[in-house]
């Protein structure tokens, strides 16, 4: 590793620490490029609000409530609010409410408080009041985007007084635009600023453009099941282009778990915010990684079980097709830089999109989190997914690539982790044709040499659906369980970076 190329994530990821040492640090600058105003609260702004980012694995915004600060985890996979700490003048309801994630939960009494937040202010807002200690750290917390019907406070008070933040932000004034959209920024990235924002009700200035984009429905799970509804769209069939520009879905027969989905090529994958690694099908990450020089399927318990190691110099290119657009994902997200070392101590990335199997009744494919949704500006219409609305909309979502310019990711990634290249590729023609050999001979000696012209020429046209059949094994998914959160004590251990989220959001975060 070239020490000028590793002298820019160094100089970042300590900057990084100081932040998380602080812990005001959420302001702290990880980079000089922008100075301390963009971080400051936006909150004289009706509508929208900065986030900052730490770490890359996690994006935290500030509310109040009760006018005390609380610098929260933005989190568009949970639909509920809770802060560690009192909050002034806050009434307790009586009532209590647990919150389990993919890992941990966090439990306490349910108050409400006047709320503060991206400009809006919302009185007697029902939240979860963590009490602090030593792992909860006082003036932390999360805050729910998702859909109100996996609300656990709105479950327990039983009426509307309990709807999630923006549920009632959208109702106290019914001319507020239903939709929020958000903003991730990319923590070593050169040529873009680290930071984010969120808004609530409009548009971010110069990103008018998202709303020519394709609008994607929010698919829907049955009505036994909506406890389990996150934002989640359909990626398109041909959805996943590899490293090699291949066409993965097809290459290697991936179908949606999820039964309700009538094209099986097309996968269901959730919009998830407050998930670090985005999850997706075996299959899938083994598509984009294994050929990567010096690639190994690892488990690490940090990262929650089975993840690619890559050499940190390896450039992998994918992109991603919602609506007939491309998403291409920057190669820093894609071969993601963690600060963590192999067992012999050596500095290793991972592959970003990590592995996990959707398991039985899924009502998804995918889960795709921070190192995504850093490649795309995200705009989530609730419809009716508002309580007591008495409008009739469907939910929708809309996205702009972020990262189209392929020459700038490219120089990127050259500037923050130095030049190797590597060639990926799909099977050549060639090879394709070799490996055809025998069935070809045996077809010809039955059918003569002029057939054998047509069918090879079919073989070549239909080769990308064949190669699964008969250039590879039929891959097995692992059935491994369900990915448990990040040991975020490891990690903690390992340099007290902030956790890597791996679940619908992870209380531990907050424990800094
Ligand atoms: C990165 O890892 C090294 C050693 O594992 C540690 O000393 C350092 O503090 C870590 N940096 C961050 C930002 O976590
Ligand atoms: C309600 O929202 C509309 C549109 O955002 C705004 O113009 C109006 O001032 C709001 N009304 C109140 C009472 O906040
Ligand atoms: C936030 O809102 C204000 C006023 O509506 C606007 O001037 C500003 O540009 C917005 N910020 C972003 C990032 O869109
Ligand atoms: C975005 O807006 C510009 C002009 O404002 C236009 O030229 C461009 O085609 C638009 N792009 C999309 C995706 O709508
Ligand atoms: C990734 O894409 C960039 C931009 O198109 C290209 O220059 C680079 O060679 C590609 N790298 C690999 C390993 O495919």
């Amino acid at each position: 590793m070239k020490s000028s190329s590793f002298a820019i994530p160094l100089l970042l990821l300590s900057a990084c620490d100081l932040t998380l040492a602080s812990r005001l640090g959420f302001y702290a600058r990880p980079r000089s490029k922008q100075l301390s105003g963009a971080f400051a609260r936006r909150a004289s702004i009706v509508g929208n609000t900065s986030v900052s980012n730490v770490g890359d694995v996690e994006y935290l915004t500030d509310i109040t409530l009760g006018g005390k600060k609380f610098s929260v985890q933005i989190d568009t996979g949970s639909s509920d609010l809770w802060v560690v700490g009192d909050a002034p003048n806050a009434k307790d309801t009586g009532k209590s409410a647990k919150v389990t994630y993919a890992v941990g939960e966090v439990q306490g009494a349910i108050k409400t408080a006047e709320l503060g937040f991206a400009g809006y202010t919302v009185d007697n807002q029902a939240y979860i009041s963590v009490p602090a200690d030593s792992q909860n750290k006082d003036g932390s917390g999360l805050i729910g985007l998702g859909p109100n019907y996996g609300s656990q406070v709105s479950d327990a008070v039983g009426d509307s007084s309990g709807d999630a933040v923006l549920d009632r932000i959208f109702q106290q004034n019914t001319s507020t635009p239903n939709y929020i959209t958000f903003l991730l920024g990319r923590n070593d990235d050169p040529t873009d600023p680290p930071t984010g924002d969120l808004t609530v009700g409009e548009l971010m200035t110069g990103y008018e453009n998202i709303t020519s984009q394709p609008k994607l429905p929010v698919s829907v799970v049955s009505s036994s099941e909506t406890v389990n509804q996150h934002w989640q769209v359909l990626l398109d069939a041909n959805g996943i282009v590899g490293p090699a520009g291949n066409d993965v879905i097809s290459e290697f027969n991936i179908e949606s778990a999820v039964g309700s989905t009538g094209n099986k090529k097309q996968l269901t994958v959730v919009l998830d915010t407050g998930y670090s690694l985005p999850q997706v099908p075996a299959s899938v990450a083994q598509a984009f990684y294994k050929d990567v020089p010096g690639a190994q399927l690892v488990t690490r318990s940090e990262l929650s079980g089975q993840v690619w190691q890559l050499p940190c110099d390896k450039e992998v290119n994918i992109t991603f097709k919602f609506g007939g657009v491309s998403y291409p994902v920057h190669p820093l997200d894609a071969n993601i830089d963690l600060n963590l070392t192999d067992s012999s101590g050596n500095h290793v990335c991972f592959g970003a999109f990590q592995p996990f199997n959707p398991g039985n009744g899924a009502t998804y494919d995918a889960i795709f989190g921070m190192a995504f949704l850093r490649n795309a500006y995200t705009y989530i219409n609730f419809g009716d997914f508002v309580e007591g609305t008495k409008t009739t909309a469907d939910p929708y979502v809309q996205m702009l690539p972020l990262t189209t310019d392929s020459a700038e990711s490219h120089s990127d990634f050259l500037k923050v982790r130095g030049n190797s290249p590597w060639t990926p590729e799909d099977a050549s023609i060639g090879d394709r044709i070799k490996s055809h050999l025998p069935l070809v001979i045996g077809l010809s000696v039955a059918a003569g040499v002029l057939l054998l012209a047509g069918i090879a020429g079919l073989c070549y046209r239909s080769r990308k659906s064949r190669r699964t059949t008969f250039f590879r094994p039929t891959y097995q998914p692992l059935h491994e369980p369900a990915p448990e959160a990040y040991n975020l004590n490891a990690v903690q251990n390992q340099g007290g970076r902030a956790g890597y989220h791996p679940a619908y959001s992870n209380p531990w975060d907050s424990r800094y």
